[in-house]
């Protein structure tokens, strides 16, 4: 079958390649590679090249609100006999903090990209999409662990982008017009990389995240880690999280495309996490553990727009989807550490 990637370049996205390709599946990614690297993808191949296996990825170079080249793309692989069945959308920004500085990138990148993938889908009888969600759209919940009919009330404008898409997928599923299979995926935090060492995050300047960021400080690049908030209410004082292996994650995209498939119209909300607390220090604690690194940690106040709590109820992903994640937090440290020593640069 062959699937489209919007944004197959990211960190989670070409993971998901990875998944997909080794479960035989036919991609093409369309990527800006202004927020990605083109290294990524062809480290993706390099991996199955290792192991004797050839593999290919179709890449377009561009932009998803560019109607012309998406409805190019849709084109050029009907007139070869071999449609595009699927898309998994990435593509979008994803800084809670640039979204705040800049809200009408966030809107007009992430709503309308999205629209406008839509609109070529529809037009090529393309109704089956897997949305990259965010746990961020539950913003600040009392109530734990989240399921999907937890409220929504996002606080920030990345976070409303989503629920926007969200609704807008809502609005397309009920039009009665078209049959479309259609699933969001409500990632909690995706951290580590591929067990080869050879994929894996590379964020462009300083980290906004925490893994990235102790992956740096263990290499010497960053100082020290500013743990934000030690007044919480948790057990240890800092923030609690539910932190999933990228490749679990990545896993869980082939496990909805093959769960839409038994549907004839389908919308699904699906979390995506392990359902497994852990904290700022935790991780800390572990990593230093693992990989016999120290982090020198410092405290510092609050970040603005945190919760001190966030963990999925993943009940309805394991009882729906074939999958369940497989990796724990000792792997997560070991292969996001095995990244890092590898490519100290991440792809530049
Ligand atoms: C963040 C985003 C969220 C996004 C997700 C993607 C914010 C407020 N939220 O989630 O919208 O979907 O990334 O992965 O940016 N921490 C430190 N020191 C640091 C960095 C983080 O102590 O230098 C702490 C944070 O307070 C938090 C935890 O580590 O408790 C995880 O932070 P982070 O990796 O940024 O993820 P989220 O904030 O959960």
């Amino acid at each position: 079958m062959r699937v489209l990637v919007t944004g197959g370049a990211g960190f989670i996205g070409s993971h998901t390649c990875l998944a997909l390709l080794e479960k035989g599946y036919e991609i093409i990614v369309i990527d800006s590679y202004i927020n990605s690297h083109k290294r990524s993808l062809k480290r993706v191949v390099e991996i199955f090249t290792r192991n004797n296996i050839v593999k290919h990825i179709d890449i377009e170079v561009g932009d998803i609100r560019d109607e012309k080249v998406l409805d190019k793309l849709f084109l050029r692989y009907k007139d070869l006999g071999n449609p595009i069945k699927a898309v998994i959308h990435f593509a979008g920004r994803k800084s809670v903090k640039e979204s705040v500085l800049n809200p009408l990138l966030y809107w007009d990148i992430n709503v309308n990209g999205s629209i406008t993938l839509l609109r070529v889908m529809d037009k090529y009888n393309c109704r089956t999409i897997v949305f990259s969600s965010s746990a961020t759209i539950y913003g600040v919940s009392n109530c734990l662990p989240l399921k999907e009919n937890a409220k929504i009330k996002p606080i920030n404008p990345y976070g409303r982008t989503k629920v926007a898409i969200e609704q807008i997928l809502s609005d397309t599923f009920h039009s009665h017009t078209n049959k479309w299979k259609i699933a969001n995926l409500r990632y909690f935090n995706p951290i580590g990389a591929h067990s080869s060492g050879m994929i894996g995050e590379s964020p462009i300047g300083i980290p906004n995240n925490i893994f990235p960021y102790i992956t740096q400080v263990a290499a010497g690049v960053l100082d020290e880690l500013k743990i934000f908030g030690k007044d919480w209410p948790t057990s240890d004082g800092t923030c609690i999280r539910d932190y999933i292996h990228v490749m679990d994650l990545a896993e869980g995209h082939i496990a909805t495309l093959e769960y839409l498939n038994n549907f004839e119209k389908k919308i699904v909300n699906l979390n995506l996490g392990r359902g497994l607390g852990t904290s700022v220090l935790e991780l800390v604690d572990t990593f230093e553990k693992v990989n016999n690194v120290k982090i020198s940690t410092n405290f510092s106040n609050r970040r603005i727009g945190d919760c001190c709590t966030l963990i999925a109820d993943n009940c309805l992903a394991l009882s729906c989807l074939n999958w369940s994640p497989k990796r724990d937090l000792v792997k997560m440290c070991l292969d996001g550490w095995k990244w890092q020593l590898l490519n100290p640069d991440g792809y530049q």
